[in-house]
């Protein structure tokens, strides 16, 4: 059993793509902190923003990274603003590789421009606000284990990029 792999980063930037890829590549089980936001409490994350808050989000966001972290063998998925929750970042940590996706802003944006499903980017300039959250998280992703700068790289060349790493860490 390995320990799982935990993949952070802003939206956009590949993580669930890439998570399966890894996953169906070193035979672990692949997870996703939003899908099981959503699947919990049966709701879309858009609708928890909007018929509670972000707060309350966050805070089921953490109760499934919990529960996660109980867990071995799994690659994991998470939303992009789990590293600003107090506590997650070390509860990751101590479970397992923390690796983190990036990408430039206007790739991300290239990416997600269309996507009506990401309720913080809902605002009138969205890649100003996608500089300004990069810029406020910076701390938190470049604290992590391994860096993959996914703007010019495939999907398949991301996940054999952590797979090198993991395999010798
Ligand atoms: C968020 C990222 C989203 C989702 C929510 C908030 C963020 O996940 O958790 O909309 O704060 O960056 P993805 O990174 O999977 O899009």
């Amino acid at each position: 059993m390995r320990k799982n792999i935990y993949l952070i980063g802003f939206m956009g930037t590949g993580k669930s793509t890439v998570g399966r890829l890894v996953a169906q590549k070193l035979g672990m089980e692949f997870c996703d902190t939003d899908a099981m936001v959503e699947e919990k409490s049966g709701m879309t994350i858009s609708q928890i923003f909007d018929e509670m808050d972000e707060d309350a989000f966050r805070g089921m966001e953490t109760d499934v990274l919990k529960e996660i972290t109980e867990r071995k063998n799994l690659v994991v998925s998470t939303g992009g603003g789990i590293v600003v929750t107090r506590g997650n970042m070390e509860l990751m940590r101590s479970a397992g590789s923390l690796i983190t996706l990036m990408a430039s802003p206007e790739q991300i944006f290239d990416r997600i421009k269309d996507d009506k499903g990401r309720p913080l980017l809902q605002v009138a300039n969205p890649l100003d606000e996608i500089k300004q959250l990069i810029y406020d998280r910076a701390p938190f992703y470049i604290n992590t284990d391994c860096i993959v700068e996914t703007t010019e790289l495939s999907p398949e060349d991301a996940a054999e990029e952590i797979i090198r790493f993991v395999e010798n860490a």
